[in-house]
């Protein structure tokens, strides 16, 4: 069995070969499914070797499979990493990661405009367990952070491109901060993907994924990943004795087990222990999603584009948060970070508020009501009502969940028919508007239905 060499490869090729193995015997030209618990020992002293680390090679599919094996390699090509472990979700991918850098009575500093159910984790769960979370409210502000940081600081937590509100992470000042108070930088790179936007080239530390979404694209499976760049030092203080100090039953450190890659060692452990393991049948339906990634996230990162320029043209809406468009504040920073397209993912805020987004969300017939993004298929979701429901009303004005915003996530369909879509909607948000507050005359029938027909010849 021999492991493809991807040196000097370009992302669209990395994105088919990096990972795969040439087996002997069959073979298999696709990676195969290894749906198997575990694996057999030749004899004794291999199931031995095989615990204490001592041979490589596979013991049982809640700690390392051949199938997630080969993600992990591919998805560590793509993202410039080391080393990448997969499991269940990207939630526990994040909190994998960031459970491995902090422990009861340490502090991790996040960004405030984040994944709903991160803010959950950490803002909830992680004070359960005894660790502190500071949100920065503006995340631009490189001062913000710095001053945020505590003695027991052991991780800066944020989004490249924040879900929904796509005010951009500054990677290179935020790690600059990190870096200068020694402390990991860790980015979750889900809305980016690897193809728009890789944060280890701009001196993030560790990047995690929910491969549920790009990186898988057909909203069949879930997954989330961890990557490890390998170049963060560790025993430098005793901040993390967890990989410089402590001793296995091996008698070594994790850094005199796992060299560049003692962080992912700790975190694979961490995950057996938790448990968060995910089917190789997950692993495999990643893999095949990655080989069209850079095809597919082009797409519909250039029909976003073109759907958020449409959009903000329209009289129904007040905001659109796409880095993409020159209104954006992020407008810089995504020149910088994302020259290749900004991302398919945005909020979208209606001048009707609620009685608007409802009208919106219930009129649409393309774009699918849905819980997920990331997906082939375009989709659509008002966070206010679903994912910020357990926030108040003051909290979801402060992150900008405004009750008129509705968040969009772009697919492969063309473009004409997302916006003839969303113009038969806008379309009955303002009926429903002008008959609750009556602030605007309602449209005529015959200029909505024009305004349908210029959005489809568009
Ligand atoms: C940015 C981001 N990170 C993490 C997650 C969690 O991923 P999963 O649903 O795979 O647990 C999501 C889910 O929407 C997300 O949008």
């Amino acid at each position: 069995m021999s492991t493809v060499d991807i040196e000097g490869w370009n992302f669209a090729t990395r994105q088919v070969h990096a990972g795969t193995e040439h087996h002997a015997g069959h073979r298999p030209r696709a990676t195969p499914i290894y749906l198997s618990a575990g694996f057999v020992f030749d004899d004794f002293a291999q199931a031995s070797g095989r615990f204490d680390g001592s041979e490589d090679g596979h013991a049982y599919t809640r700690v390392s499979n051949p199938t997630h094996a080969a993600l992990e390699r591919r998805i560590a090509a793509l993202e410039g990493g080391a080393g990448a472990l997969f499991v269940g979700s990207g939630q526990a991918a994040t909190s994998t990661a960031l459970l491995a850098l902090a422990a009861s009575g340490d502090h991790i500093v996040a960004s405030s405009s984040l994944y709903e159910g991160s803010r959950e984790f950490l803002r909830e769960t992680l004070a359960r367990f005894g660790i502190a979370v500071t949100f920065v409210a503006d995340n631009a502000d490189a001062a913000q952070w710095r001053r945020a940081i505590t003695p027991r600081t052991r991780a800066l937590f944020a989004e490249s491109i924040p879900n929904p509100k796509n005010d951009l992470l500054d990677i290179a000042a935020v790690a600059q901060v990190a870096h200068d108070a020694h402390i990991p930088l860790v980015v979750d790179n889900t809305l980016a993907s690897p193809y728009l936007l890789r944060p280890i080239e701009h001196g993030a530390d560790i990047v995690v994924h929910s491969a549920s979404k790009f990186l898988s694209g057909h909203g069949t499976v879930l997954g989330g990943v961890v990557v490890d760049a390998g170049r963060f030092d560790w025993a430098a203080d005793d901040r993390f004795p967890q990989f410089s100090l402590e001793r296995g039953p091996d008698g070594r450190t994790r850094i005199e087990r796992a060299g560049e890659l003692a962080y992912l060692d700790f975190a694979r452990t961490l995950a057996m222990r938790f448990g968060p393991a995910a089917s190789p049948l997950n692993s495999f339906l990643v893999l095949q999603g990655i080989e069209t990634l850079s095809l597919r996230v082009q797409r519909q990162s250039d029909s976003a584009l073109a759907v958020a320029r449409w959009l903000e043209r329209q009289p129904e809406v007040a905001a659109v948060d796409y880095s993409g468009l020159d209104s954006s504040p992020s407008r810089d920073l995504a020149r910088t970070y994302l020259p290749r397209g900004q991302g398919s993912v945005f909020g979208v805020t209606l001048r009707g508020g609620l009685a608007a987004a409802r009208a919106f969300i219930d009129a649409v017939t393309l774009f699918t009501r849905m819980s997920h993004l990331g997906d082939v298929r375009s989709l659509v979701l008002h966070p206010g009502s679903t994912t910020h429901v357990g926030r108040t009303e003051e909290e979801r004005v402060a992150s900008g969940i405004d009750p008129g915003l509705v968040r969009l996530s772009i697919g492969v369909e063309d473009p004409d028919d997302l916006i003839r879509d969303l113009a038969q909607a806008l379309v009955a948000a303002r009926a429903a508007t002008s008959d609750a507050a009556t602030p605007a005359a309602p449209e005529t029938a015959a200029a909505a239905s024009a305004r349908v027909v210029e959005a489809g010849a568009r």
